[in-house]
């Protein structure tokens, strides 16, 4: 058997896996995010822990977890998750939605971080969270023994090996893409040792074997694995060059795999590496589903979704238009103070045209992504989507429309854990290469073609949601 670990923000999940890479059973546990302050966002590691062991258990009753061969991990990004010399954590993590460090940023965006890095300075990411613990909490920041991602520190304590992977460490921006090793000019700025940072590796290295006295074998082979995006890219089988996944979750993300360096992005989208061994450009809308759930749950107090969504793809096109910046925006206007807005409304308009022009308005962000990924010399066909929003016809109709892409659904919404199963087995020799896994393991479902006509007035409308954003 095979197991992936998907460690998020609201819950940790196990995914077991025959021989076959059939999903045969799961397990979750919850946690929740404290926010002690307005913008901060903060995790216990120990809960993660916690919940991984629980999870473990919960499968043991039901199945012989001795006969697991190999586990990979997907986690959540970017959060900051630091131990003292005798191993224990020093503070809560900091995560990838805190969005303390705007003074931060402003400082590293000033350095060459594009140059040194691959990318700019953004909030979510994890050096300029580190930059704010040494002016902060200067005690916390001398402490430091151990630099650890989300993910990884999970991997540590399982097999007391301190590694972190490619991907994941793209996230950091003390990490040379294009290189592929540590920065040692951000190293300087941040005033960090290298030795306080995990050995890197490809996502699909064995980086050990389980030594945690936990319910698994201590032979288990523990597979480093990646950050959530690119374990979910590998989970609906992008992998190709130049292929493209639309994830339409709490928040959206543009996912473009990329045999090479995309040298001509200059820190536009994220330019990380990829957990097959390539590269990825990521373009990522903060209020996605977000945004449809602030609009129809809280908002309208609904939850009913399909009757509020009927029809919207073919109602049409109108100057209403939504910026769907309810958290601040990434990419690729990177600016964590920009506001949502509602614009054009005249009496006419109800709930209908405001519900489509939440859609609208986060596939135009989508589409703000996917033309900065057209200036770096990407011109996709198609898509693959996933996430809640991909669960309904009339999103991915409007989503069609709006960008021009076909767009495949894929049968299996498992994303991440998924990947992690296809990289286990892959580590194991199950499959050839990590391709040849997905290619096995992954397949599409229904596909929605773009309307050429409302495709051209939505080009229109694009140029209009431009004015409205400067
Ligand atoms: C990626 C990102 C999120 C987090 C949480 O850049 O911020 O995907 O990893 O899921």
């Amino acid at each position: 058997m095979f197991l992936g670990v998907d460690l998020g923000t609201s819950s940790i999940k196990l995914l077991l896996a025959d021989q076959n890479g059939d999903l045969i059973d799961s397990a979750l546990a919850t946690y929740s995010a404290n926010f002690p302050q307005p913008n901060w966002s903060e995790q216990n590691p120990i809960d993660w822990w916690n919940g991984f062991c629980t999870c473990v258990r919960i499968l043991g009753e039901r199945n012989n977890l001795k006969q697991i061969e190999a586990l990979s991990f997907s986690g959540q990004m970017h959060g900051l998750v630091i131990l003292d010399e005798n191993e224990e954590v020093i503070r809560p993590a900091i995560l990838w939605n805190d969005g303390r460090t705007t003074e931060e940023c402003m400082v590293l965006n000033k350095l060459p971080v594009v140059e040194w890095t691959g990318n700019i300075a953004l909030a979510g990411f994890t050096a300029p969270k580190l930059l704010w613990l040494k002016k902060h909490e200067s005690q916390n920041f001398s402490r430091i023994s151990k630099i650890l991602l989300p993910k990884d520190y999970l991997a540590y304590r399982l097999t007391g090996v301190f590694a972190t992977d490619v991907s994941d460490a793209s996230g950091t921006l003390y990490f040379d893409v294009q290189k592929g090793y540590w920065s040692q000019p951000m190293l300087d700025v941040l005033g960090i040792r290298e030795e306080q940072l995990p050995e890197i590796h490809e996502s699909v290295d064995v980086i050990g074997t389980v030594h945690a006295d936990v319910g698994l074998s201590l032979d288990t082979k523990v597979v480093i694995g990646g950050g959530d995006q690119a374990m979910g890219a590998i989970g609906t089988g992008t992998v190709c060059d130049g292929q493209v996944s639309v994830s339409l979750g709490t928040s959206g993300v543009l996912f473009i795999n990329s045999e090479n360096y995309p040298s001509e992005n200059r820190g536009r989208l994220h330019a990380f590496r990829n957990a097959n061994g390539q590269f990825h450009l990521m373009g990522v809308t903060l209020s996605c589903a977000g945004s449809t759930k602030w609009w129809v749950e809280d908002v309208l107090g609904r939850t009913d979704y399909d009757s509020l969504f009927a029809g919207i793809s073919a109602l049409p096109i109108n100057e209403l238009i939504f910026l769907p910046y309810l958290m601040g925006e990434r990419s690729p206007i990177n600016d964590p103070n920009a506001k949502g807005v509602f614009y054009g409304m005249n009496a006419s308009f109800g709930q209908k045209q405001m519900t489509k022009a939440v859609v609208e308005g986060v596939c135009l962000s989508l589409l703000d992504c996917l033309k900065t990924a057209n200036e770096c010399g990407i011109q996709p066909a198609d898509a693959r989507v996933i996430g809640g929003g991909a669960k309904s016809p009339e999103w991915l109709q409007v989503l069609s429309d709006v960008t021009g892409l076909a767009l495949h659904t894929i049968q299996t919404t498992e994303g991440g854990a998924l990947g992690a199963i296809i990289l286990s087995m892959t580590a194991c020799g199950r499959f050839s290469s990590i391709s040849e896994g997905c290619a096995i393991l992954i397949h599409e479902d229904k596909i929605y073609y773009p309307d050429q006509g409302r495709t051209s007035a939505y080009t229109e409308k694009f140029e209009r949601y431009k004015r409205i954003n400067y």
